[in-house]
């Protein structure tokens, strides 16, 4: 059925402005004054923003890691990513060193096709580069839709790459079209930090943080960087978390480097004293890379006003509290290292960011939608309200005050980050490809109704959708 969404404040990227939105077979097909139609649903958008769908290009669903396996599975917490003006995730897709690209992709396909209730694709884990690898690469880019690789930096003996394979990775990435993605820590320096407190009986999650100082994330950031130069290739740092990271990446944007940097809404409003708290509860705030001193989140802040930062991840990686953290009691290398960030994503930005004046209401959009749908080949089907684009809205009540909760949240775990923060702003109703998965803040999705989204390759666009439209 065809649906109005009516007289709404249409928020894109670049521009602001009132007008009524007719939804037909799942994409935008006019959008003026007054529209009318025969039969449609109207939804009443007066005084509420109308924003394209969020984009978060960082999630770990259902994900081995640290002796067990995040709370949060392709269901919960694209429910909860809903909730939260969320209508597209790209998650990580772990690979094993020796097995074909294919099985870890095969997996991940089956954890997600018939839970997920928002589209969604998937990143590659390239932990390994030899022949073998480097001959399915053009298949995972061109069959799945695959266009980014993720290497690490850091987890050393897990999931930690050489140099050599970043180097490498970096000119098949820019032979084939891809963006090669870094979580940049230095993990040798890190091991070696942590071998020291362990024997020092420094057991309490602070010193997950101490062992991981800023230095040792803008040492690989910086790293990356310089590689990326040399390859003449592309790329996009995850998670940055210090002004040190974000230096680094605006001085190789300086020298005309393609480098991309995504902060993390915990970076933003949490900071490192969190991890002190009493009774193990710092165990909550363990992720990495870890909470920095409160002044870097000022530096972020900037950064991302003058797009040295162009993106925000959420890095949702849940474990409970009780039953998962708790690994860790006696011994910080065990806390399952992560966080349930996929809801309060879109809010904490809004609410921080732009009632508080640090970015403005299009920087939002593009933030949290547009730049991750350029970079990563959904545009202009996703990211941004246009003519033929897809009908993933969110229609944003701007004035509504709430207290972010567990008691209240969607995600399957028994905490949350920002428990007792105050916001304004929230989804009423969002859609994903003119469906309704949020109605008046109640779900009313199907999980297995979210389409598994084959990507362009990297600088390209995607074409949309071959209907006869209406211009009104
Ligand atoms: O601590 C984190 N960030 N867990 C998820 C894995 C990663 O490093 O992104
Ligand atoms: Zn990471
Ligand atoms: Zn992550």
């Amino acid at each position: 059925m065809k649906k109005i969404i009516r007289n709404g404040t249409i928020v894109t990227a670049s521009e602001t402005y009132q007008a009524d939105l007719l939804i037909s077979d799942g994409v935008i097909s006019s959008i003026g004054k007054s529209i009318e139609v025969e039969g449609a649903e109207v939804v009443d958008a007066t005084d509420r923003y109308v924003f394209p769908g969020g984009i978060d290009p960082h999630t770990h669903l259902e994900m081995p890691f640290g002796g067990t396996v995040t709370k949060d599975d392709f269901e919960t917490g694209t429910i909860a990513a809903a909730f939260g003006g969320t209508t597209s995730i790209i998650d990580f897709c772990l690979t094993e060193k020796g097995k074909p690209l294919s099985e870890a992709i095969k997996t991940w396909h089956d954890k997600s096709k018939d839970k997920s209730v928002i589209d969604y694709s998937f990143h590659l884990m390239i932990s390994e580069i030899n022949d073998k690898v480097l001959d399915q690469l053009p298949d995972v880019i061109n069959q799945e839709g695959i266009t980014s690789f993720k290497v690490f930096m850091a987890y050393k003996n897990v999931f930690q790459a050489d140099d050599e394979t970043l180097y490498r990775t970096l000119l098949a990435a820019k032979e084939h079209g891809a963006l090669v993605m870094v979580h940049a820590e230095n993990g040798d320096v890190i091991e070696y930090l942590t071998k020291e407190a362990l024997a020092k009986g420094q057991t309490e999650p602070i010193y997950h943080a101490l062992t991981r100082p800023p230095e040792v994330e803008g040492e690989a950031t910086g790293r990356a960087a310089q590689l990326t130069g040399l390859a003449s290739s592309q790329l996009y740092v995850v998670h940055v978390s210090c002004k040190e990271a974000a230096d680094k990446i605006a001085e190789a944007r300086k020298k005309g480097y393609d480098i991309h940097g995504e902060t993390c809404p915990q970076y933003l409003v949490l900071d490192q004293s969190y991890l002190e708290k009493p009774n193990f509860e710092g165990a909550k705030y363990v992720w990495s890379p870890p909470l920095r001193e409160k002044w870097n989140q000022e530096a972020l802040w900037n950064a991302l006003r003058t797009g040295q930062l162009e993106t925000i991840g959420s890095d949702q990686c849940s474990f409970d509290f009780s039953g998962q953290k708790d690994l860790g009691r006696d011994d910080f290398t065990k806390i399952p290292n992560g966080g349930p960030m996929i809801e309060d994503r879109f809010s904490i930005l809004f609410s921080e960011g732009v009632r508080k004046g640090r970015i403005s209401l299009n920087q939002f959009v593009d933030i949290t939608s547009t730049k991750s749908a350029k970079l990563f080949g959904l545009f202009p089907k996703k990211g941004t309200i246009s003519i033929g684009a897809d009908a993933d809205l969110v229609i944003f009540n701007p004035e509504t005050k709430r207290k972010i909760s567990a008691d209240t949240h969607h995600m399957a775990v028994d905490y949350n980050a920002f428990e007792g923060m105050e916001v304004t702003g929230e989804p009423e109703t969002v859609l994903v490809r003119g469906d309704f998965v949020i109605k008046n803040k109640q779900f009313v999705g199907t999980p297995g109704s979210g389409q598994y989204l084959k990507r362009a390759k990297y600088g390209k666009t995607t074409n949309l959708a071959d209907k006869p439209m209406m211009i009104q």
